[in-house]
């Protein structure tokens, strides 16, 4: 039996735009994650995938899209599909902006290389996973199974003929906070969306994705110059762009005003929107805490204290 594990994500700043070529920063979240094992499975039984907090029953559609993934990492690492049990488990809220449908693809990716005695490089991972990425969203910018795979902070461009992937140096410590207002969307919804936005109106929906690209190079000068109040406003400034592209909510809003009251240098929506997450940036550790505290009164249903390490690879 082979065990493997992925992280889940936050995108620091940049969603939406992301998809139209602008640049986006990801970090891994190390300490919640999804889980995959594969085991030996009776002959003739075929690929069964288990995924218990889904579904009791386990799947055996080769066209599910997690089951397509199997087969083409299969066939990407030259083994016949024979028979094999897949277990999935996680502990990342589904469709709320932290990446859980690509971080079980990159487990299940990682846990098949390893029952092959192969180690994939990350990219190799992130191009299965993001195959798969595109069954769920339709238009996803790669940035999730990116961050996911490198598992380390990074500057995401979507560009042809494949997307600039760099690990991004932090000059201190991030105290963060994950506020989740409970509430699930599916990231393809907004996308679409802003889609339809952009075809009505192109030039204002162009100004507003440079905009949202001007603010987060500026977060990147912020990072590694480790001035957090400057962050914290360019945080700010990002949410206001994503106000109005239109993919904030009430609810996301109320969350971020919580965090700002409760003394939060930033804070903004965090993914697709419309639910989902937000993130918070706070002074300390023991800030975070207060922050999260002020965020659960405020009615999140998670809220939790992120602590991002000042090295590239941590
Ligand atoms: O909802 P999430 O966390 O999967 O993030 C989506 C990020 C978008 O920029 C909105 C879409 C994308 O594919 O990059």
């Amino acid at each position: 039996m082979n065990t493997a594990s992925a992280p889940a994500k936050l995108i620091l700043c940049g969603e939406h735009a992301v998809v139209y070529g602008q640049p986006a920063i990801a970090l891994p979240l190390h300490d919640l994650r999804a889980t995959a094992t594969v085991a030996a499975a009776p002959a003739g039984s075929g690929i069964t995938l288990a995924i218990p907090d889904l579904s009791p029953e386990p799947i055996r559609d080769p066209t599910h899209p997690l089951l397509e993934l199997v087969h083409a990492t299969l066939d990407h690492l030259h083994l016949p599909p024979g028979d094999l049990h897949l277990t999935v488990q996680s502990a990342i809220p589904v469709a709320s902006g932290m990446g859980s449908g690509a971080a079980v693809g990159t487990a299940l990716v990682r846990a098949l290389a390893d029952w092959a005695g192969v180690l994939l490089p990350p990219a190799a991972v992130s191009r299965l996973v993001y195959q798969s990425e595109q069954r769920f969203h339709g238009t996803p910018s790669g940035i999730d199974n990116a961050v996911i795979a490198h598992e380390q902070a990074i500057w995401y461009v979507r560009q042809q003929p494949a997307p600039l992937i760099e690990p991004l140096p932090l000059a201190v410590p991030l105290s963060l906070v994950v506020g989740d207002t409970g509430i699930r969307s599916e990231t393809r919804l907004p996308v679409g969306a802003v889609r339809l936005g952009w075809q009505a109106e192109p030039a204002r929906y162009e100004a507003l994705f440079a905009a949202v690209g001007d603010t987060v190079r500026q977060i990147r000068a912020a990072l590694s110059g480790g001035d957090a109040g400057m962050l914290g406003d360019l945080l700010n400034q990002n949410q206001q762009l994503l106000e109005q592209i239109g993919v904030s909510s009430p609810e996301l809003e109320y969350l971020i005003g919580a965090a700002r009251a409760a003394g939060a240098r930033g804070a903004k929506l965090s993914g697709g929107g419309w639910g989902g997450i937000m993130l918070a940036l706070a002074n300390d550790p023991t800030h975070a805490h207060q922050i999260a505290a002020a965020l659960t009164a405020a009615g999140a249903t998670r809220a939790l204290p992120v602590q991002v390490q000042p090295t590239t690879a941590y």
